[in-house]
């Protein structure tokens, strides 16, 4: 599988296409296209999920056609990108990967989309922020198989078809409400990417400790799974963290202790929270009586922009139920009053 990656904004126009293959990355991206599964049996969590890849899959394989277009949703790092690669791996076809904000230009997509071969997967990133021109050329483009161009000047303007090899998009988005009814219609199969538990966190951080060649009992992959909120690229950048600290305070295995004194030192809590967080639950409780209060205000108080926290801080707050989005604003919840010993009058009068 060749895997051609414009994902990078500070590459050049001319290098923004240009395939990768394992040999050609750098250290870093192939030490971290290492831990990265390749294979359904390798990819933890999501089962409901590949349980219906791997019968599209299958049936897609047996009509010898390409997979429907896939529209994977969720907050960020819990996969969608790897999913896609995965699916390409299954598929036995190539992927390229590319997001909404480096196609920018009618000609970013449409160069994109005649590079294509038939059967090749084209992965749009933040699916959510293409423009409407370039989301205009899509929909003939997934619907049909062609593009339609225009040529020519003011009255001589002609539109031609320009047919292309079918293919299928795997679009990925962590606002599935932002996208337009139309592309979304487009997509036949819409998922959405639940938070891992705390047992799938516990065999993705061994799988990963076991490629780094680093030593962990499983109270240590727990310790470090409990705190990861959930999602495989914090637990597997924990990991690494863990890991340099279990080598300069001791011999470099991770058990329990270990991972929890490193992980404290991070100022990760036992709900795997961090400063900002907290900063944020604090400043509901303290500034505005427990909500609720608008985002724009929130974002402006913790000095954070809107999108940060809606797209990375909320969606696990929420999940862990400490905040609640009603249509006045954010508010509290007494769960998150009882375990950060918060000041909220709203609940505290709710509760009596
Ligand atoms: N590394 C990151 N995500 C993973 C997953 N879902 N399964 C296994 N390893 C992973």
């Amino acid at each position: 599988m060749a895997i051609i990656s414009d994902d990078d904004n500070n590459k050049t126009d001319k290098k923004k296409n240009e395939d990768i293959t394992a040999e050609e990355t750098s250290f870093d991206m192939s030490f971290e296209s290492n831990i990265r599964p390749r294979y359904f049996e390798e990819y933890i969590g999501q089962s409901a999920l590949k349980s219906t890849l791997k019968i599209s899959i299958e049936a897609a394989k047996k009509r010898e056609l390409p997979l429907d277009h896939i529209l994977f949703y969720g907050p960020p790092g819990l996969g969608k990108t790897t999913l896609a690669s995965v699916i390409a791996t299954e598929m036995g076809t190539n992927i390229k990967i590319t997001s909404a904000p480096a196609l920018e230009r009618p000609r970013d997509i449409i160069g994109i989309l005649m590079s294509l071969k038939a059967g090749d997967i084209l992965f749009i990133d933040e699916i959510h922020r293409l423009n409407k021109i370039s989301e205009e050329i899509l929909y003939p483009a997934m619907e049909d198989f062609y593009l339609d161009m225009t040529t020519g000047k003011s009255q001589s303007l002609k539109t031609i078809r320009i047919p292309i090899p079918k293919f299928t998009l795997i679009g990925a988005t962590t606002k599935a409400g932002s996208l337009s009814s139309p592309l979304r219609d487009r997509f036949g199969i819409i998922h959405r990417l639940e938070f891992y538990t705390e047992e799938e966190l516990t065999m993705v951080i061994k799988r990963t400790a076991g490629i780094l060649d680093v030593e962990i009992d499983e109270k240590g992959a727990q310790a470090v799974a409990r705190r990861s909120r959930g999602t495989p690229r914090i637990a597997n950048r924990l990991v690494k963290r863990v890991r340099d600290y279990a080598i300069v305070k001791s011999d470099g295995f991770i058990d329990a202790k270990t991972a929890d004194n490193a992980l404290d030192i991070l100022q990760i809590d036992k709900f795997g929270l961090d400063n900002t967080d907290r900063c944020l639950l604090n400043i509901i409780a303290e500034k505005y009586n427990g909500g609720p209060v608008g985002i724009e205000t929130l974002a402006t108080a913790l000095g954070e922009d809107v999108k940060t926290i809606e797209d990375v801080y909320e969606p696990y707050l929420v999940q862990k139920g400490f905040i609640q989005r009603t249509p006045r604003g954010r508010k509290l919840t007494p769960y998150a009053c009882t375990c950060f010993s918060l000041k909220n009058i709203d609940v505290q009068q709710s509760l009596f």
